[in-house]
């Protein structure tokens, strides 16, 4: 197991013990065998998911191996819990248990955002979050990704659970990695989802599953006043504190009610791109090689992850900020940001 994967797994570890503390998913409850054909497709389908029953993945771990940026290595079958189904997840896509464990409950305690609505999702990965939106009603999803693999992965699976004529997927190409760029024009949507690469990194060659060049996070909240649909509701997640605050800052400062609730923690690789990139203005303006010096996470003490409160020891001591009106059960995720026109 390589440094990526313990952090992939402790990271894990990390969200689910926060979760069991707020009761956020009851993991005793899940070990009942889930029966889809017995949950209602879109209106008039046969049933989504025709094989046999299965049992939700139980706990926070990472089942497959995952490798750097957190795509899977080897084909995946993904028990859903809040699909009530299971997926088939090509190699080199994102791993859908962020997905699951983090806008899956937020999406089950409000599914009155989807029913018969209009969503799009950036960043679909394994699609996932976009086909629960359609489990909750949709009546349209688009789903979008600069990887061809996430791409198939979410066409194959709508195709296979009964949503292929509400899920569709769209691939986003080099030339311009926007949030809108695969969006017509007169394209509205009443939700907008996304867990986007988190770690902003301005010199990096490209996106990926967890890097941001800084392509797509401003202009997700730029394409607002096109895209979102008056009352849309728009929900992030940017688990890294540096790109969460600069992202909750952007949207207040474009006139938007925004609340958020900061992560709990600082990655030490999101840390490290930001080190870098304040350091290479540095060299530039000192004329000292580029390469001649720089951070390394893994290497440099300090910036390993680090623990902005002790959430887990004592959640009394929170002082929270309810993320939807009425305030849900949900209102207690780190890293979320609700966005509203
Ligand atoms: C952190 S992963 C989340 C995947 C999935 N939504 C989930 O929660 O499991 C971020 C996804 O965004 C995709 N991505 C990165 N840059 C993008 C862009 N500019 N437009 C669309 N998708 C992008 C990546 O390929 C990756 O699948």
């Amino acid at each position: 197991m390589n440094i990526r994967n313990i952090l992939l797994v402790c990271a894990g570890l990390a969200v689910g013990v926060v979760m069991a503390q707020f009761n956020i998913f009851p993991v005793s409850a899940l070990t009942t065998a889930l029966k889809p054909s017995g949950s209602a497709g879109p209106a008039g389908s046969a049933p989504r998911f025709t094989g046999e029953s299965v049992a939700a993945q139980e706990d926070q771990s990472v089942p497959g191996d995952t490798s750097k940026q957190g795509l899977i290595t080897e084909p995946l079958l993904w028990k859903s819990k809040h699909l009530q189904a299971a997926i088939n997840v090509p190699v080199g896509v994102f791993h859908p248990h962020e997905g699951e464990w983090t806008m899956g409950p937020i999406m089950k305690n409000n599914t009155e955002l989807f029913k018969g609505k209009r969503v799009m999702e950036i960043g679909t990965g394994s699609g996932l979050i976009s086909l629960i939106a359609a489990k909750h009603g949709a009546a349209k999803v688009v789903a979008t990704d600069i990887n061809p693999a996430a791409i198939e992965s979410v066409t194959t699976n709508a195709e296979a659970l009964g949503y292929g004529d509400v899920v569709e997927a769209r691939l986003v190409g080099p030339d311009d990695m926007s949030a809108y760029a695969v969006i017509n024009d007169d394209e509205q949507f009443d939700v907008i989802l996304s867990n986007p690469p988190f770690a902003l990194d301005l010199d990096a060659p490209g996106n990926d599953a967890v890097t941001d060049t800084g392509e797509l996070g401003f202009s997700i909240v730029r394409g607002l006043e096109q895209h979102l649909a008056p009352n849309g509701t728009v929900i992030l997640l940017y688990d890294s504190l540096f790109y969460h605050q600069v992202m909750v800052k952007y949207a207040k400062y474009m006139g938007y009610d925004v609340r958020n609730n900061n992560p709990n923690g600082m990655y030490g690789w999101a840390a490290e791109s930001l080190f870098n990139s304040y350091l290479k203005r540095l060299l530039e303006s000192e004329k000292v090689p580029l390469d001649a010096i720089s951070f390394n996470y893994h290497t440099d003490e300090g910036l390993e992850i680090r623990y902005l409160r002790n959430f887990a020891l004592n959640p009394k001591q929170m002082k929270y900020q309810p993320l939807f009106d009425p305030p849900s059960p949900q209102r207690y995720y780190a890293g979320f940001i609700v966005i509203r026109n």
